[in-house]
């Protein structure tokens, strides 16, 4: 039987966890073409792989306006993941492109990891691991999470799930938005506040908003330099929110306590200065890296994406 659609699929995590998202394409009549460089794409990769399909099931790749208009099908956009600030929207709505993502179902992901980050950074556990593997018992010193504040920056899903396990810690939740959320404010105990207000009172910061011109380099030298001496600033959301320059200076000058960090402006960062401090701790975006997640978010890009060709 001839292919009904030919499939795209740049998410390089999309293949890794189970056969079933793909096979579901299959039994959906689509003809599957994979990324051949098994890593985010870059706008000239795609342009020659987007040219015939009608759809594709996208990762973090860079679909450009220029990307976008090479296509000659395309019809849809199944982004495997929530984040669709890769995506020229404004193009893709001039080509009559859908755009899905998949909302929801990595929010308990990338918040068990915000937590993780924060824990392992304060209590210094990459580095006692470490030293214990060498035999050394470096016993490190840190700091803990027990009734501290966080200040969220971002009351979204996921700023929402992670204030809700900040309550299990029993710590005071400082939270800032574009919008304050009334509800949450009065029913969870959340306090919201200006950014720079937060900024000054949190012991841990962390970030969960989207990456759009307005939050674009949110957390820059003015704000790092708010943040206490003690304080940490933590990163599941997109590398693009801070000022990698302004982070790296404010790290190495030991002007706050640590960061953890998980996406990054160029990912991989190669090359990054940020890779050379010891009061860093790192992650290469695997915020919703987990079998339920990745599972769940592959199996609902798919069917969106069927969803909407099997309409054309
Ligand atoms: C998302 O869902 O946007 C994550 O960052 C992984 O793609």
């Amino acid at each position: 039987m001839p292919a009904k659609y030919t499939v795209l699929i740049t998410s390089t995590s999309f293949n890794k966890i189970d056969p079933l998202p793909r096979e579901r394409l299959i039994q959906h009549g689509c003809k599957i073409v994979d990324n051949p460089f098994n890593r985010p794409l870059k706008e000239n990769d795609l342009i020659p792989l987007l040219k015939d399909v009608d759809g594709v099931i996208a990762g973090l790749d860079e679909y450009t306006r220029k990307a976008i208009f090479s296509s000659k099908k395309l019809k849809v956009i199944s982004r495997y993941g929530v984040g669709l600030d890769n995506i020229n929207l404004e193009a893709a709505e001039e080509r009559g492109i859908l755009v899905v993502n998949t909302p929801e179902v990595n929010t308990q992901a990338v918040t068990d990891l915000t937590f993780g980050l924060m824990l392992a950074v304060c209590r210094k556990i990459p580095q006692a691991h470490m030293s214990t593997q060498k035999g050394e018992w470096g016993r490190f010193i840190g700091r803990g999470v027990y009734k501290k504040s966080i200040g969220i920056v971002g009351l979204g899903r996921i700023g929402k799930a992670v204030a809700d396990r900040a309550k299990g810690f029993s710590m005071d939740i400082l939270a800032y938005d574009i919008k304050k959320d009334e509800i949450s404010s009065q029913t969870q105990g959340i306090h919201f506040l200006p950014l720079d207000e937060l900024l000054a009172k949190g012991d841990f910061i962390t970030l969960h908003c989207d990456l759009n011109p307005g939050s674009k380099g949110i957390i820059g030298v003015r704000e790092l330099a708010l943040m206490k001496k003690t304080a940490y600033l933590i990163n599941t959301a997109r590398g693009g929110l801070i000022d990698e320059k302004a982070l790296f200076e404010t790290l190495r000058d030991g002007k706050i306590a640590g960061a953890a960090i998980d996406t990054f402006q160029d990912e991989p960062p190669v090359g990054s200065p940020l890779l050379t401090l010891d009061n860093i701790l790192t992650t290469p975006h695997i915020g919703s890296y987990t079998h339920d997640a990745l599972l769940e978010m592959g199996l609902i890009a798919v069917d969106n994406l069927i969803q909407y060709l099997g309409k054309e």
